[in-house]
């Protein structure tokens, strides 16, 4: 029987008793995944940001539960010590309670996840209380919700005046209260993310909500400087991997216009130097062209 290796939901909650910063990024696919697994973030998040990211949507409406579950069995074959949580799509929960079950149920038992996240807040504490109940662990997400952006008139910091911010920290509460084991607290004030991180015994994931939350979450594709024309001011980037790899891409293609690549040592067919390795290991998920 495989031994269960990945980071649990309790062992999330526990992290914000034991004081330890917990890190989640979003991932896409399988070699994302091991790339960030790797690394030992705890939580790869199939987030919703996919219908930006990879499908090059405007706005993250457009995204299907059948994408999600995709893009979530890949993350999961690409990873092993992670905590996977799969993000619930527009329509795939708001309409009933048995639809989110269904959902929700499908995430888990298709896609290989966790967990599931939703966005929203009192008004979805019954849906969150019944997830629960049936088995199927949810992380809040509160503040900006991008599923709202027409609602929201865009993708703008919520919670600048008292009252949105009072219904802020009550709809943490309520997520809380209903069983999340974590929330997201997106583009919110510093200070106000300080608060409902004291006010709820389960950890906050922040994002553009600074630096008081129990953990951290950025786009992946944000992380290794990938989306070059999105600079939002809250995200860090630890590398610049598009501009890298336009410049790797225009060498390839330099080099083949100039009858550079291949040469012949890199064709079928040649004889190997003779310290030349043989075999080269596939990667843990397994590549079977020839090499
Ligand atoms: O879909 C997503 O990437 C998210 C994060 C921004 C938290 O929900």
């Amino acid at each position: 029987m495989a031994r269960q290796t990945r980071l649990t939901v309790p062992a999330i909650r526990a992290a914000k008793a034991a004081g330890e910063r917990l890190t989640m990024v979003t991932a896409y696919d399988a070699t994302f995944a091991r790339l960030f697994d790797e690394a030992g973030v705890e939580i790869l998040l199939v987030g919703d940001s996919l219908g930006m990211v990879v499908q090059g949507r405007e706005t993250t409406l457009g995204v299907r539960l059948e994408d999600v579950i995709y893009h979530t069995s890949a993350v999961v074959r690409g990873s092993a010590r992670a905590h996977v949580v799969a993000d619930m799509p527009f329509l795939s929960y708001q309409a009933s309670v048995e639809e989110a079950v269904r959902s929700a149920g499908r995430l888990l038992a298709e896609g290989g996840a966790q967990s599931v996240k939703l966005e929203g807040g009192r008004p979805f504490a019954s849906t969150i209380a019944r997830l629960v109940e049936v088995g199927i662990p949810v992380m809040g997400h509160v503040g900006l919700m991008p599923q709202r952006v027409h609602e929201m008139g865009g993708h703008r910091v919520q919670g600048r005046t008292e009252a949105e911010a009072r219904r802020i920290l009550d709809d943490a509460r309520a997520v809380a209260d209903a069983g999340a084991y974590a929330i997201v607290l997106e583009a919110i004030p510093m200070d106000l993310a300080a608060e409902i991180t004291a006010a709820v015994p389960v950890p906050t994931i922040g994002i553009g909500a600074g630096p008081a939350c129990d953990g951290q979450v950025l786009v992946g594709y944000d992380l290794l400087g990938l989306t070059p024309e999105l600079r939002p001011r809250f995200v860090r980037r630890y590398a610049e991997w598009f501009e890298e790899g336009v410049r790797a891409a225009r060498r390839f293609r330099d080099e083949v216009r100039a009858g550079l690549f291949p040469t012949p040592e890199l064709a079928f067919g040649a004889t190997p130097p003779p310290s030349a390795p043989v075999a080269v290991e596939a990667p843990a998920f397994g590549r079977d062209e020839p090499r």
